[in-house]
């Protein structure tokens, strides 16, 4: 994620007071929300499929003190199925997401992952709003990373058709989709 679009989910947190927070994709945003976290409350989990690439993201966390905030959750990628004909998606494994989530309603979701960078998987992020939309909080927000790529751009207009949510496109560098369940004065 860009640092315009990682402050616009810093944003999100302090405007909207989100403190349960689910993020697909692994990196150092992980440590810039967790050390917002810290000072303000609330818990991060956040999903990644390579495990080196977690184990470099948990030292991190550890050497800041930021463990107890964010907890890194293994779930390698498994085949599902995509709603593109002659496409196969691979996804999060499901329940090894499901065993880690504390079965609080999560009221932020930041999509940054599975990697979606060429062709043949540019639909992969698509499963992530029909998986946790029986998980969020009545009143939340799912931020959609890299919406000037076509994949995304075909998965948002997909969620907003199937799943009745309206996303606000903010074309910074590269671009984040937001939709919210609530209008929101700012961000
Ligand atoms: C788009 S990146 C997620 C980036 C993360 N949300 C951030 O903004 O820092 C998707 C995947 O790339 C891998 N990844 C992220 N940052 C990386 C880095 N600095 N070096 C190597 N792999 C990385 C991880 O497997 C991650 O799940």
């Amino acid at each position: 994620m860009r640092p315009s679009g990682v402050v616009a989910v810093l944003n999100e947190i302090i405007i909207n007071r989100r403190r349960h927070i689910v993020e697909l994709g692994s990196g150092i945003s992980s440590i810039y929300l967790g050390r917002l976290l810290r000072q303000h409350g609330g818990q991060l989990w956040t999903v990644e499929h390579d495990d080196r690439w977690a184990a470099t993201v948990e030292r991190q966390l550890a050497d800041e003190s930021l463990d107890d905030v964010v907890t890194v959750v293994r779930a390698p990628l498994a085949p599902m199925e995509s709603p593109w004909p002659d496409e196969q998606n691979a996804w999060y494994e499901t329940d090894a997401i499901r065993r880690r989530l504390a079965g609080q309603p999560i009221d932020l979701l930041v999509i940054d992952g599975p990697p979606a960078s060429d062709a043949a998987r540019q639909h992969s992020r698509y499963p992530a709003v029909p998986f946790f939309a029986p998980l969020l909080a009545d009143d939340h927000t799912i931020i959609l990373d890299d919406i000037d790529r076509p994949g995304e751009q075909e998965i948002m207009k997909r969620w907003e058709q199937d799943l009745n949510i309206t996303f606000e496109r903010q074309i910074l560098a590269g671009g984040i989709g937001i939709g919210r369940s609530r209008p929101s004065f700012t961000v």
